[in-house]
């Protein structure tokens, strides 16, 4: 068995932190081996946690969308979450999204670090606030990281890093005209995270 699939089951079974409680199941990251670029999101939605698999729902189909635009293809890419399980409180009968806070960012930073000793990506694009905190420290802002190639470490990874904002702060734009630039902001940032993984 291969380490990231060894990585998968045991995550399976993780009870660092409380969310396992409320979660279906893990949501372990999936793609390439030996990917260039990791994706971080924030953790799973509702879609995700009964699906088993990472950003499948709205979020991901947008998401898609921007990697295609942005000329980099899903199946070249490591894609996972900061924090492995879904948290959320009910709103009637839906299950809404709740932040994951410092605790459990951190529990679940074994995880992802080790995700990186495995993949050893050259490049993680950090997909939002959670996702900067989970590799920055909890003072990081998106604002002043965005759609720069930084150096970043963690664990024994070091390598580079480019923030951008969430696949869901684009869908959640107040009308077209916001959603239209926040999308062309994401695209935008992806493409210097491809050109940054392919060193130029
Ligand atoms: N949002 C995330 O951050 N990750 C997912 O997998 C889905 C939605």
């Amino acid at each position: 068995m291969d380490t990231l699939t060894e990585l998968a089951d045991e995550a399976a079974g993780c009870t660092r932190c409380d969310l396992y409680a409320r979660a279906t199941q893990t949501v372990f990251g999936e793609g390439q081996p030996g990917a260039a670029i990791m994706l971080l999101g924030e953790q799973p939605g509702d879609q995700e946690d009964k699906q088993g698999h990472p950003f499948v729902g709205p979020a991901g189909r947008l998401l898609d969308r921007a990697l295609d635009e942005a000329d980099i293809s899903r199946a070249d890419v490591y894609v996972t979450n900061a924090v492995k399980h879904f948290k959320w409180t009910e709103r009637g009968k839906r299950r809404i999204h709740q932040r994951p806070n410092t605790t459990e960012i951190r529990a679940c930073g074994f995880w992802l670090d080790a995700e990186l000793g495995a993949v050893r990506p050259r490049l993680v694009v950090l997909l939002g606030a959670v996702a900067g905190e989970a590799m920055f420290g909890s003072r990081f802002r998106v604002g002043e990281h965005r759609g720069k190639a930084e150096e970043a470490a963690l664990g024994g990874w070091q390598g580079l890093a480019v923030t951008t904002i969430h696949p869901s702060a684009v869908l959640r734009g107040p009308d077209a005209d916001s959603r239209d630039r926040a999308y062309a902001g994401l695209v935008s940032d992806l493409v210097v995270a491809r050109q940054a993984a392919a060193g130029s």
